[in-house]
């Protein structure tokens, strides 16, 4: 069932990606090309992506730009942002991809799941990437201390990082800066990683 749909409306995607908002367009585009750098040290090619929690599809009309060859799907909850921006409505705590992505993109989006759905999403990321998954959302602890409460969502669910580590190292291994591969993915040298 897709769930929270009227939160994600105009208002909110203007409160919190206009000006002062938790990150726009220009900052995603340096994320986004850190990454598939990054993926190409590793020689990991990035021919297909799936964006998920799209939103304003920063990713996806990253991708599209630069790297028109790359198969992008971006899927989103909101009713209002797939009709706005084109992404294919749907609830990742509910919807396991057929087959995998070389790029899996989760920016921002797993604090709005809920408890009892929330490993699902996780195990639908888990199984969707091939090789790289590139993760972020607020801890119990950043939204204490480090996040600008002025321009973050506070109304989310607040998990701790061991938390989140608990579920998602039974698959994956940690590099950093945001960044997870399959444990049996690409080889990382003992110290290029963060995770074992
Ligand atoms: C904070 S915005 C992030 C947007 C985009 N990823 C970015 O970082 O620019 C959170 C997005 O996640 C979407 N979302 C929330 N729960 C979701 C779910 N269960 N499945 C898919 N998308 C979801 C919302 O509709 C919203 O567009």
């Amino acid at each position: 069932m897709v769930q929270q749909t009227a939160r994600f409306d105009d208002r909110y995607y203007r409160r919190f990606y206009g000006k002062g908002g938790a990150h726009d367009r220009a900052q995603v585009e340096h994320l986004a090309t850190g990454v598939h750098h990054m993926a190409a040290w590793w020689g990991v090619p990035v021919r297909s992506v799936l964006d998920v929690g799209a939103g304003m599809g920063f990713w996806r009309d990253w991708y599209r730009t630069t790297h028109p060859t790359v198969k992008v799907r971006s899927i989103d909850v909101s009713e209002y942002a797939c009709a706005t921006w084109g992404h294919e409505r749907r609830d990742i705590a509910d919807w396991r991809p057929r087959g995998q992505f070389d790029l899996v993109v989760c920016h921002s989006v797993l604090q709005y799941v809920d408890d009892e759905r929330v490993v699902r999403a996780i195990d639908h990321l888990v199984g969707a990437t091939r090789s790289l998954l590139y993760l972020e959302l607020p801890t119990r602890d950043d939204l204490r201390h480090l996040v600008d409460r002025s321009a973050t969502d506070m109304e989310v669910f607040h998990r701790t990082g061991k938390w989140y580590r608990s579920h998602l190292e039974l698959h994956l291994r940690q590099v950093g800066a945001g960044l997870w591969v399959p444990r049996n993915g690409v080889p990382m040298y003992e110290l290029e990683a963060a995770g074992r």
